[in-house]
């Protein structure tokens, strides 16, 4: 049963402890409340360790609330941030289907985040497998963790596919055993892309994570990885051990489960 907090902060959705799941009217009201978000975990985590770093997903839902961010204008907090992407398709960064292309366009180039302060994952002149070495160093050189540890990220915002997949995590393949390593290459199956993914031990060892879904198209998925936490949707494998774990939501794609903590009207 996921645990019934009321949240009015985002210190107190740190103490609120691991799952809350929210449901809002809308996609206008889950921006406000994300970008409020973004600007505690930042604030916090500037002031804890000097800087706040994210990992971020593409696709198609994220852009609103991508587009909404550069309405945080404090030159502070975006020096002090530092983006990582959670995945990314094997394609030039100026590709139509590039990640990095989609954060550029709603974001990176409306924030002023120092370009060295991005972490795209470098796609041209090298292999796949190369893509996703380069990008795993470029991580961990980052974070310097200890041998055997994994990077930690103050916040991961993740979309949940219809098939129930994560990043690029999809359902039975070989990127979702990965117990070592920090990202991963992903063969394309079906359309997908060739792709580039953090991994399971990283998603669920960072402080916070954030699921953004958006539309009744996700009803099903989200109900059986929200309420059922069916083992066999990667989704339902994200339990970060020490961090905060959130579904936001709007009424359509949570409109099937019964476990909603607060039914936002922010
Ligand atoms: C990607 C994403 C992927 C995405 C889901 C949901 O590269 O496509 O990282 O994991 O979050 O596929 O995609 P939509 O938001 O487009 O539904």
């Amino acid at each position: 049963m996921n645990k019934v907090s009321v949240v009015k902060s985002h210190r107190d959705l740190h103490r609120a402890g691991k799952r809350t799941v929210f449901v809002f009217p809308g996609y206008e009201e889950i921006s406000r409340y994300l970008a409020r978000e973004w600007q505690g975990i930042a604030t916090m985590s500037i002031e804890e360790r000097g800087r706040f770093a994210a990992a971020l997903s593409g696709g198609n839902t994220p852009t609103h609330f991508y587009a909404a961010l550069p309405g945080l204008t404090s030159a502070a907090l975006w020096n002090n941030t530092h983006l990582f992407m959670v995945d990314e398709r094997f394609v030039p960064r100026d590709d139509k289907a590039s990640n990095y292309r989609m954060m550029r366009e709603t974001l990176l180039d409306n924030v002023p985040i120092p370009e060295s302060n991005v972490h795209a994952v470098i796609t041209e002149r090298v292999t796949l497998t190369g893509a996703a070495e380069n990008y795993e160093q470029d991580i961990r050189a980052f974070f310097n963790p200890l041998p055997g540890e994994f990077p930690c990220f103050d916040f991961i915002l993740l979309g949940i596919g219809e098939d129930g997949h994560t990043a690029s995590l999809f359902p039975g393949t070989p990127a979702l055993l990965e117990e070592q390593r920090t990202a991963v290459p992903v063969l394309s199956g079906e359309a997908r892309h060739d792709r580039i993914t953090l991994t399971l031990p990283v998603l669920n060892n960072a402080r916070n994570v954030c699921f953004l879904v958006i539309g009744g198209h996700k009803a099903d998925i989200v109900n059986r990885i929200v309420s059922d936490r069916d083992p066999s949707l990667p989704a339902s494998l994200v339990n970060p051990e020490k961090g905060t774990l959130s579904f936001i939501l709007d009424r359509e794609a949570g409109l099937h489960i019964s476990c909603v903590s607060k039914e936002a009207r922010t």
